[in-house]
C-alpha cells in the first residue's frame, strides 16, 4: 500500500487508513499513538466508528480497556460512562476527552488528526494489523 493511499490531506486533517472495521471486534477498541497521545478507536453498536483520546476525563484511565455499550464506553476504573460520538461525560458525571474525527470508505476506517502535527505512530502493544496498516511505505 502507498503513502499516498494510507494518507491523504483534507484542509487542516491528515487521514490515515487504520485498517478494515472488521479487524476491530464488535463492542470491541484498538489503540494508535499520535503525538505521543494515545487514540483509541471504537467500534460500536451497529458499527459506528468512534475515535476518542484514550484517557478518561476522570482519572486518566484507559478508556479502551472499558466497556462499550451503544455508542457508549464505560470506564475500566471508576464506572464513568463516556459518549462516544462527543467524549462527554454522561451526567451527573462532568468532563471531556478530546474525541478524533473518523470515517469508513469501503469497510476501512480512516482516522482523521491535525495536518500539521507529526506522524501518527503505532503502539508496541498495537494488534499487528493496524500497525502494518499504520507504517507501510510511511
Ligand atoms: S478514571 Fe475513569 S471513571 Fe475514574
Amino acid at each position: 500500500m502507498s503513502q499516498e493511499k494510507d494518507q491523504e490531506n483534507t484542509g487542516d486533517l491528515k487521514w490515515y487508513r487504520i485498517g478494515p472495521v472488521t479487524d476491530i471486534p464488535p463492542l470491541g477498541s484498538r489503540v494508535v499513538q499520535h503525538c505521543g497521545v494515545r487514540i483509541a478507536i471504537f467500534r460500536a453498536h451497529q458499527d459506528a466508528i468512534f475515535a476518542v483520546r484514550d484517557q478518561c476525563p476522570h482519572r486518566q484511565g484507559p478508556l479502551s480497556q472499558g466497556i462499550v455499550h451503544d455508542q457508549r464506553v464505560t470506564c475500566p476504573l471508576h464506572g464513568w460512562v463516556i459518549e462516544l460520538a462527543t467524549g462527554e461525560a454522561v451526567k451527573p458525571d462532568v468532563g471531556c476527552t478530546p474525541r478524533y474525527p473518523t470515517r469508513v470508505d469501503d469497510g476501512v476506517i480512516s482516522l482523521g488528526v491535525p495536518a500539521l502535527a507529526p506522524e501518527l505512530k503505532p503502539l508496541d502493544d498495537a494488534p499487528r494489523d493496524v500497525a502494518d496498516d499504520v507504517t507501510q511505505d510511511a
